[in-house]
């Protein structure tokens, strides 16, 4: 992942992420979730318009049908037993903040998937997921200090580079970046992690503390390096198009549930595969969005969205969300 990047250095510029006036301040001065989104600037390029991550991808429309199961963990609106499904807005993304990455390159994986509950009355809440089954770092301010060194390390550095000095300190990074990643054949063929943890309180006040996954009902398939070299640079996106039309692509949303002294506050540290799933219900894809990349401009898809029954349970959600909201103040004013 972002191994094929190299670093081209920005001007600071700090944006109130009330959508006010931007103004410029001194890095020291910055938020972590702005020298975040600063960092990964320096890293992927001035993009105006685009996400500073997860920059390319495709927007579709789909439903959320619960499971009997769901209302008995989470008070949610969304969990609970209903007559018609949740309408919702799906996004798939490529990783890093370079909205022409080929598909093809290594440095797209992991992929995300986004989904938006559009829920009645108007509320909405999200899921931000990707396709690694874990994350390179535990905190936000180690994230920054990880692009800090991809940003600092320029082909033909002595060694230790600053980027080997923080993965020979960071083991949980060092086997992320070394990790192999092998290309799927669809965007509806990988499974997807929310690796940060949540709580889910139901009717009766009982919690539970999970992470999301997304399975594939059409099960978790790739590509031989072969076949791989014979697609295209948007190979993901037209298949994806190619493949709703044919029929609807369903998921299935599920809690892996916490045991006693699973790290609840390090998405660097996946818990074992053996933990309980309970199935919360199935996504059900419909329909590709006719102008995606017009209509995800002004879309923002938030971890820390939540609605009653949902909590964050760590840390890194607020920041997270903090730096998504630095980067779409950022992209709307650039577009
Ligand atoms: C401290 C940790 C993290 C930070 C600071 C961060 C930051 C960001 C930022 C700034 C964006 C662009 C938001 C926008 O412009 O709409 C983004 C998008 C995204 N991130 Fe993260 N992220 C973090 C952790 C994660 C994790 C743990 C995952 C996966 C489990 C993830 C998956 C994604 C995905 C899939 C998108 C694209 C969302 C969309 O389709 O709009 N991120 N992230």
């Amino acid at each position: 992942m972002w191994k094929c990047l190299t670093a081209i250095p920005i001007g600071l510029s700090l944006v109130d992420p009330t959508f006010g006036v931007a103004q410029e301040a001194p890095a020291s001065q910055a938020s972590v979730p702005e020298q975040i989104v600063n960092a990964f600037i320096a890293v992927f390029g001035v993009h105006p318009g685009a996400r500073a991550t997860h920059a390319k991808g495709v927007l579709l429309e789909g439903t959320f049908t619960p499971s009997a199961s769901a209302s008995l963990l989470s008070k949610a609106t969304h969990f609970q037993k209903r007559k018609t499904p949740v309408p919702m807005t799906i996004r798939f993304s490529a990783s890093t903040g370079v909205p022409a990455i080929s598909d093809t390159d290594p440095g797209a994986s992991p992929r995300g998937m986004a989904l938006k509950f559009h829920l009645p009355g108007g509320s909405k809440t999200d899921i931000v997921a990707n396709s690694f089954n874990g994350f390179p770092v535990a905190t936000a301010v180690e994230l920054r200090d990880l692009f800090l060194a991809i940003g600092a390390t320029k082909p033909g550095d002595p060694q230790p580079t600053a980027l080997d000095t923080f993965l020979n300190s960071h083991p949980a990074a060092k086997s992320f970046w070394e990790a192999s990643k092998p290309a799927p054949r669809s965007y509806a063929t990988l499974a997807y992690f929310g690796v940060n943890a949540f709580k889910f309180t139901n009717m009766s006040g009982a919690a539970t503390v999970g992470r999301y996954q997304l399975q594939p009902i059409a099960s978790e398939q790739f590509l031989t390096k072969e076949q791989l070299s014979a697609m295209g640079p948007d190979y993901l996106t037209n298949e994806i198009r190619d493949r709703i039309r044919r029929g609807p692509i369903k998921f299935k949303l599920l809690l892996q549930v916490a045991e006693q002294g699973d790290k609840i506050d390090d998405p660097s540290v996946a818990w074992p595969d053996t933990r309980k799933k309970v199935e919360l219900g199935t996504i059900t894809i419909t329909k590709a969005v006719a102008d995606s990349q017009t209509a995800e401009k002004k879309l923002l898809f938030m971890p820390g969205a939540l609605v009653p029954g949902i909590e964050a349970a760590d840390p890194m959600i607020a920041a997270r969300s903090a730096a998504y909201i630095v980067s779409l103040s950022r992209r709307a004013q650039t577009q």
